[in-house]
């Protein structure tokens, strides 16, 4: 695991930034796994911006997305499909047909289940990018998940649920369960890229380094994969 600790969250994100235009100019048809949350933001800010100098392109990149909240219709403000729409896709030229999220909305599990578990048999990710949860969590995979584990779905944290309470207008609106590319899935990625930042996350990022590895905490599987790199700013580095 290869971790680079920056003073600032600016720094950070044109190093991870300026990595992936790199990559993606070296090849133009890769698989991205892509993440959720506040954390990818400014990352998806500084590659619409890259895009619209004509520095970087994604005509030929496939994205599978980790995570959906269940229940969440396609278009509520808080659906990660909306999500990705806003913040990433609709700003790229991105095939909007190569874009793939668990489908939440799907009241039948099961199928959603399995489907998005084939497409990512048929797919192997190129570089999966990753937040954390306070908890340790990657995707939604909480505490105690089996490393085993494919697509599936999952009862949330009251953790989690309180987090991300901060986006919704309240605490009941946020939804009890989720949709969760599987820890094994995420780990079948050739390359993972972690950022974390801010003193919230200093426990979980912790762990995910120097942590016994341990299912209690998602993260620390991280540790026995071959290709992974951590950007975490100094507040989130600072248990370290
Ligand atoms: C969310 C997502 C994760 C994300 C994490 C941290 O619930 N399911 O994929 O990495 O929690 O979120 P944030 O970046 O907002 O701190």
């Amino acid at each position: 695991m290869k971790v680079h600790i920056f003073d600032t969250k600016e720094k950070l994100y044109d190093e991870v930034s300026n990595y992936y235009i790199e990559r993606l100019n070296k090849n133009p048809n890769l698989n991205l796994g892509l993440a959720t949350g506040t954390t990818p933001i400014p990352l998806y800010d500084r590659l619409i911006e890259a895009y619209k100098k004509g520095l970087v392109s994604f005509k030929g990149v496939k994205a599978f997305n980790l995570d959906e909240y269940l229940g969440l219709e396609k278009n509520h403000h808080q659906s990660y499909y909306y999500f990705m729409r806003n913040q990433l896709f609709n700003h790229i030229d991105i095939n909007q047909n190569n874009c793939f999220i668990p489908s939440g909305d799907n009241p039948d599990h099961e199928t959603a289940k399995k489907e998005y578990q084939e497409l990512l048999k048929q797919n192997q990710v190129d570089i999966q990018l990753l937040g954390i949860g306070s908890n340790g969590h990657i995707g939604f995979n909480e505490p105690n998940t089996p490393f085993d584990t494919k697509t599936h779905v999952v009862k949330l944290d009251e953790k989690t649920r309180i987090d991300n309470s901060r986006l919704f207008n309240s605490l009941d609106e946020v939804p009890t369960h989720a949709i969760t590319m599987g820890i094994s899935e995420i780990m079948n990625a050739k390359e993972i890229i972690v950022i974390a930042t801010g003193s919230n996350k200093k426990d979980a990022v912790y762990e995910m380094i120097k942590g016994n590895i341990s299912e209690n905490v998602p993260a620390t599987v991280l540790q026995r994969h071959p290709n992974v790199t951590v950007y975490i700013d100094k507040d989130a580095a600072s248990k370290l």
